[in-house]
């Protein structure tokens, strides 16, 4: 067969496309702080994320973040990549896209952050469940989203944003509590007596109607099948875990008080060897400052500090080797290996921000984190 120049080229150009596409193996271990190319050579755009296993596959989903020089807001959303080997991953384009329609409360100008998805055995449905701020309104609305796919890389139907648990009290809320007339306002902000009214439920009582705020999140689904939305409420001075339905759709009422006044964001929690540990850091916006783990005999039990997890120098102890948590991953078919997940956040651009990614280790039962610029997972034996 005889090809005219023509058809020469397009040979040509689909066998570059093809050659590009299959040299994708290109990272050979993990380089914390470092660009991370995708299959497409580029920085992978996946911020705030989480990773799940499923049919084989590693998904990695996280805030796609607009580039500096892009100005159209409607190819903002959450971003999918693939991967067999959680090194090198396929772009999967946006599982789940802002709507072009200002009636839509996730119209375009609006925030999603820190976006996870789950699979629900039952319906056969993954679930994303994401920090949903409104257009034009800075942090103040803090909602849940939740959309919901057939098919795990999207896109995903955006269903409904709420704030948790309106009308209902925590189950570890005292009776004096309910009752206390004190308010936001009657004291100064920041003050002793305000911290311990924090402690006490103020912002739970403001927030009793309406429901209760959500910001920074994350999900937890348990041995058992139940789910568990984890997030930073009250002004970010406690964190709230909630019960999903067994659909993983809703909020069942059921939630608890977690470390309260204690100012923990970015939480990500994980079990092993009879114990939940939750990862998570302070609060101090994208700067970074020294992570917290504590620990937990039941999900629903007494939270305990157990200190900071980083095991470097001083100065990047108080920085969490300049990252914030965002996900602890299991690794899929080793028992009790896992990967911690950072973002080291560049404000200025924020589709630049940066993936500490380090191995999980343990030091007398508790997990700890060290650096290692560079690392491949036979280090997780
Ligand atoms: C951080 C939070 C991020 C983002 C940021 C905005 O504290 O963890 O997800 O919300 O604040 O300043």
């Amino acid at each position: 067969m005889k090809l005219n120049s023509k058809q020469a080229v397009v040979l040509f150009c689909t066998f570059l496309i093809c050659l590009s596409m299959n040299c994708q193996d290109i990272n050979h271990s993990f380089r914390p702080g470092q660009i991370w190319p995708d299959n497409y050579g580029k920085h992978i755009n996946a911020h705030g994320g989480g990773v799940i296993y499923y049919d084989g596959k590693y998904y990695w989903f996280g805030e796609y973040r607009l580039p500096r020089t892009e100005k159209d807001k409607s190819r903002y959303g959450v971003s999918c990549y693939s991967s067999t080997d959680l090194l090198n991953w396929k772009n999967e384009g946006l599982a789940l896209k802002v709507i072009s329609d200002t009636a839509s409360l996730l119209n375009p100008g609006c925030l999603i952050e820190r976006p996870k998805v789950i699979y629900n055995q039952k319906t056969g449905k993954f679930v994303m469940w994401f920090h949903h701020e409104l257009k034009g309104r800075g942090y103040s609305a803090a909602l849940t989203g939740i959309a919901i796919s057939d098919k795990i890389t999207g896109p995903y139907k955006y269903k409904r944003s709420l704030r948790p648990n309106a009308g209902v009290w925590p189950l570890n809320f005292p009776e004096e509590y309910k009752k206390s007339t004190l308010k936001d306002g009657d004291l100064k902000s920041g003050s002793e007596e305000w911290k311990l009214a924090v402690k006490e439920g103020l912002f739970v009582r403001r927030d009793f109607e309406g429901g209760q705020m959500a910001r920074d999140m994350t999900i937890f689904v348990d041995k058992d099948g139940k789910a568990y939305h984890v997030h930073s409420s009250e002004e970010n001075m406690t964190l709230h875990f909630s019960e999903l339905t067994d659909d993983y759709l809703d909020f069942t009422g059921r939630y608890i008080r977690v470390l309260p006044g204690e100012s923990n964001e970015a939480p990500t929690i994980f079990f092993s060897k009879g114990k939940y540990f939750m990862l998570s850091s302070g609060t101090t916006g994208w700067k970074p400052n020294p992570a917290r783990v504590a620990v937990s005999r039941k999900i629903f039990g007494e939270w305990k500090y157990i200190g900071n997890p980083c095991r470097g120098t001083e100065d990047e102890n108080m920085i969490t080797f300049g990252s914030q948590s965002t996900n602890i991953l299991p690794v899929h078919g080793k028992k009790n290996v896992f990967i911690y997940m950072g973002d080291r956040w560049i404000p200025e651009n924020l589709a630049d921000s940066r993936y500490i990614w380090l191995p999980v280790e343990w030091e007398n039962g508790n997990p700890v984190i060290k650096w290692y610029p560079n690392w491949n997972l036979n280090k997780l034996k």
